[in-house]
């Protein structure tokens, strides 16, 4: 994935302008963005509600390829991403000891690494789709981590209302904000504090523009830091922009966000 440049952050993709000229420097690419222009058009006018829209372009993507339904085009970007995920939260905080909620957890790319990491029955994968769920569950098998006893949940919200209050040290979302509506990121931030334990943080990604914010389908979203950072305020959490994750090879930034004192 490419890093990000001053162009990057301030394009709006979704104007017929940039469209255009995206078209004209890759010709290859326009043929997937009208199946996936099509899609849209048949999957939004059949659910109106953003995770039923959602959950559906997941089981069309997962049936291809879960991996590429995560968002990595090959085993070995599969492999990258989640090294990552996983290297950076071991490096700013994350314990064996702790307990984790992986927020939309997808098939494991970066969560067998936590299974792995974490003592037994400490984390806690959630997500809309069932499709990547069962995918999720064949890459426990493939590493061997039915002893970890990980959770599996399918959810449909982000309320948390199954969740008891302050259990989770560490709190985790890696692009799911990137394909979500404010709607459903104000719901989380609203919810999240009460799961979080005294001390915990929730670290999520999102797709950034310093330009306009905008979306392209109903299916990548891109926000200012200081919308997200604001809303997490509004939920009483203090939310700060992860500078050094800046220096990895991702095209997402990083927020953290922990309980106001
Ligand atoms: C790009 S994938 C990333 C998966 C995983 N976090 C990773 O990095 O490998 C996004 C995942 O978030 C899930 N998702 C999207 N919106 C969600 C929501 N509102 N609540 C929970 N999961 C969601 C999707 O089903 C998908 O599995």
């Amino acid at each position: 994935m490419p890093k990000k440049t001053a162009a990057s952050l301030t394009a709006n993709r979704s104007a017929l302008s940039h469209r255009v000229a995206y078209a004209l420097r890759n010709p290859g690419r326009i043929a997937p963005y009208v199946r996936r222009s099509v899609r849209d058009t048949w999957l939004s006018a059949k659910y109106p509600n953003h995770v039923d829209y959602y959950r559906a372009v997941m089981a069309s993507d997962t049936g291809r390829n879960p991996e590429a339904a995560v968002g990595s085009q090959s085993h070995e970007r599969w492999l990258a991403l989640g090294a990552m995920q996983f290297d950076y939260l071991a490096e700013h905080g994350l314990a064996p000891g702790h307990r984790m909620l992986d927020i939309g957890c997808g098939n494991l790319r970066a969560g067998w690494r936590f299974i792995q990491y974490l003592d037994a029955g400490n984390y806690y994968g959630i997500d809309i789709s069932p499709d990547i769920l069962i995918s999720a569950k064949a890459t426990l098998t493939t590493y061997g981590l039915q002893d970890r006893l990980p959770h599996l949940t399918l959810t449909h919200d982000l309320t948390f209302d199954f969740l008891p209050d302050g259990h989770f040290d560490v709190i985790h979302a890696h692009s799911v904000f990137s394909h979500s509506p404010i709607k459903v990121i104000d719901e989380c931030l609203a919810h999240v504090g009460r799961v979080l334990a005294p001390g915990g943080f929730f670290d999520f990604t999102f797709d950034r523009t310093d330009g306009v914010e905008h979306a392209v389908l109903r299916e990548d979203f891109y926000y200012r830091t200081e919308t997200l950072t604001a809303l997490a305020s509004r939920h009483g959490l203090v939310a700060r922009f992860m500078d050094d994750w800046e220096e990895r090879p991702h095209g997402q930034s990083k927020i953290r966000a922990s309980a106001r004192p």
